[in-house]
């Protein structure tokens, strides 16, 4: 028997009957697309917290077992038995690569890792001290006017090319963003590295000397681009698919996630954390600044910590932990105050009645800048880090948005609190 839900409208006496769907795994939704037909209301839900906005098959997850599942596989097999070019390939096809999948693949997006030439007096326009996300999204939405060859969104083949050259060119757009920021000529990208290797390649050497990157930490940052590339409809991803929906290119597109990521709310949560880390400066501080965190006439939040779905330990938090070890241990660093720091400030916050209370845990952004910051790679570039991993989830989002026969232009309604209907006013007789 289909699974229905009734609703009564007890002013009235009405009620109305609508359909219950059922997913894979995880809760059921309300099917209330006729809600506002059949009952002349809108249902009201800021922030989304509890509608379903679309179907999907790509990323699921469990914020109270903090289960986190690309196309069913658990993240923590992924991050420890693939690189990202395979995830990237899950991602985009539902199903991971062969032996020769995976390699037609990663050759596919290595030749398209290149920028247009007259792409690089784009940089040249920005101030050097520019923040780089400010400079990612100028580029990113620069590139439709390069590629009038494969804007028809409605054209697989044009989408998978378009897919393509975003995955393939974030990295290369944001070492640039950093070589101008720095003064230094840009490296162009090397068709023999893998995808991580090539972005620390480009961000790290010079065209003065032979530039070798370091393996483990071509490892540690192929795993955090992993474990940051897609996380269901997160407000970026929710801000790809609504300007997607009406059928813009998929460069604009990715511009938009792109700003929506920059918030500290959101991707911007790992340069604030490390700000946040540097801030406190001190273990000694860290009961002032928890007890700033919990005083509601305080806006300071600890950055890197809760989130909207995880009422659990966001399991990327907790791979991104070891990997902070493994690469401190790699770069020789025996002690990192401001690791110490977090460590430190996880462990008091844990233990803290109102951080239990509201499930408050570490999340994906809560050690990522201890490890970038290691790696050489300065706080301004963080969020573009995640950026350009996100770019992939972005994209397999929005094609499953353009290949989904139900998808229509978001166009969502509101409840009006303003002014009522009233006389216009000619200006002299307005006090
Ligand atoms: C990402 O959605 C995704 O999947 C995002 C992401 C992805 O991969 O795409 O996972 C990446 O954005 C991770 C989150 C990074 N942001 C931060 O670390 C910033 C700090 N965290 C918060 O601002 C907050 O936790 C959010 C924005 C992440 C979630 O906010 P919600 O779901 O809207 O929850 P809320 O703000 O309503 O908080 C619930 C309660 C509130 O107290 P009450 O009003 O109920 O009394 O918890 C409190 C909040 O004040 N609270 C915090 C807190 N986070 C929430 N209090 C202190 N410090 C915090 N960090």
């Amino acid at each position: 028997m289909a699974k229905t839900i009734t609703v009564k409208d007890n002013a009235s006496g009405k009620t109305w009957t609508f359909p219950v769907m059922s997913g894979t795994v995880g809760p059921d939704v309300v099917d209330i697309r006729k809600f506002y037909a059949e009952t002349d209301m809108f249902t009201y839900d800021p922030g989304f917290t509890s509608t379903g906005s679309c179907e999907s098959k790509i990323t699921f997850i469990d914020g109270d077992k903090g289960v986190l599942l690309h196309r069913g596989y658990p993240i923590e097999e992924l991050a420890e038995n693939c690189n990202f070019e395979e995830v990237a390939y899950l991602l985009l096809n539902g199903e991971l690569p062969n032996a020769v999948e995976k390699k037609k693949f990663q050759r596919d997006i290595t030749y398209h890792t290149m920028l247009h030439e007259q792409l690089h007096s784009f940089f040249s326009g920005f101030r050097r001290d520019a923040h780089p996300m400010a400079v990612m999204c100028g580029v990113a939405g620069a590139l439709s006017a390069f590629y009038h060859d494969s804007l028809d969104i409605t054209n697989p083949e044009h989408r998978r090319i378009s897919s393509y050259r975003l995955i393939a060119k974030m990295p290369t757009i944001a070492a640039w963003a950093y070589k101008y920021s720095l003064g230094q000529p840009f490296i162009y990208p090397r068709n023999d590295l893998g995808y991580a290797e090539n972005f620390l390649y480009m961000m790290f050497a010079t065209p003065c000397e032979d530039y070798e990157v370091n393996p483990i930490l071509a490892k540690a940052m192929d795993r955090i681009l992993i474990l940051h590339a897609d996380h269901e409809q997160n407000a970026s991803t929710s801000t790809v698919r609504l300007a997607g929906s009406s059928g813009a290119n998929p460069f604009a597109c990715i511009a938009a996630g792109i700003a929506s990521l920059w918030g500290p709310a959101h991707g911007g949560a790992n340069e604030a954390v490390l700000n946040m880390l540097k801030q406190i400066g001190n273990k000694k501080n860290i009961p002032e600044f928890v007890k700033r965190a919990k005083d509601k006439n305080d806006n300071f939040r600890l950055m890197g910590f809760g989130h909207r779905v995880y009422k659990n330990y966001d399991p990327r938090a907790r791979i991104m932990s070891r990997t902070c070890s493994e690469v401190l241990k790699e770069l020789g660093i025996k002690n990192n105050p401001l690791l110490d720091i977090a460590i430190e400030l996880e462990k008091i916050a844990l233990e803290d009645e109102y951080f239990i209370e509201k499930k408050l845990y570490p999340n994906v952004d809560f050690y990522s800048g201890i490890i970038f910051e290691a790696m050489g790679i300065p706080v301004t570039m963080f969020t573009a880090l995640f950026a350009l991993a996100r770019t992939t989830g972005w994209i397999a989002q929005w094609n499953e948005m353009n290949e989904d026969p139900q998808q229509k232009i978001g166009r969502p309604r509101q409840l009006y609190t303003g002014s009522p209907k009233r006389k216009f006013k000619p200006i002299k007789s307005r006090k």
